[in-house]
């Protein structure tokens, strides 16, 4: 049995406006944890982000991809933006630096009817040379020390005209990361606001932010 396949799992539904979509997530979350010290072992891979549900419903009522499109989610998760652009005829690339995230998110995909491709990257190292329309951010600004791999990924992986969606809850340190990163001569940005309401949540309200980044390459 794969390390995956251990994993207590609970499904979760995602209502969408005239579609409903089944993932699953990490039962118990603290179960996974093994290093506390260790700070690429904390399992947040494990859950649904506050920021995931906000973006993936940003996606689902306002982009429409044209054939062909290619998608990079970076931090993937359990994927759910990325699984949205995907219903929605793109063509996916999930990616997390942990085999776990990627197998489960994979999985999500798979289990509503979607084939996606997997890359195992970190940002840290990140290999992959490959551009894509849009790239997807959903919660991964968190960290002053990651977010510089990211501003690269994001400068390197897109093709021209491409697009970048950023969700988060109204983080610090995602805001000080677009202060310093973001260029208007580059990239044109709009911001939008979305209300999450998690029930089984610790907080149930969220003001979700998504910059949509679109370079003017
Ligand atoms: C806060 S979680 C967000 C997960 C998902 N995007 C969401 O919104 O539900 C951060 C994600 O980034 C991934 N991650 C953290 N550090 C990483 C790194 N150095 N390289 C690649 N992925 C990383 C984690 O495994 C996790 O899936």
């Amino acid at each position: 049995m794969t390390e995956e396949a251990r994993i207590e799992k609970k499904e979760l539904t995602v209502h969408l406006p005239g579609c409903e979509l089944k993932l699953h997530v990490a039962a118990d979350i603290e179960a996974l944890i093994t290093d506390v010290n260790d700070e690429d072992k904390v399992p947040c891979w494990a859950d649904v982000w506050p920021a995931a549900y906000g973006l993936a419903r940003f996606i689902w009522d306002n982009i429409a991809f044209k054939p062909g499109e290619s998608v990079l989610e970076l931090g993937a998760g359990m994927g759910l933006p990325g699984i949205v652009c995907a219903l929605k005829n793109a063509e996916l690339t999930l990616s997390d630096f942990n085999p776990l995230a990627l197998e489960m998110a994979g999985e999500n995909a798979r289990q509503n009817g979607l084939s996606v491709k997997l890359l195992q990257e970190d940002w840290r190292t990140f290999a992959c040379r490959d551009k894509y329309d849009y790239i997807l951010a959903s919660d991964i600004l968190y960290d002053p020390k990651l977010n510089p791999y990211l501003g690269e990924i994001f400068l390197h992986n897109l093709k021209p005209a491409g697009k970048i969606l950023i969700a988060h809850p109204e983080r610090k340190a995602t805001y000080d990361f677009l202060e310093a990163w973001y260029d208007p001569a580059l990239f044109t940005q709009k911001r939008y606001t979305c209300e999450v309401e998690l029930a089984d949540s610790l907080l149930t309200h969220y003001n979700i932010v998504i910059h949509f980044l679109q370079s003017t390459a």
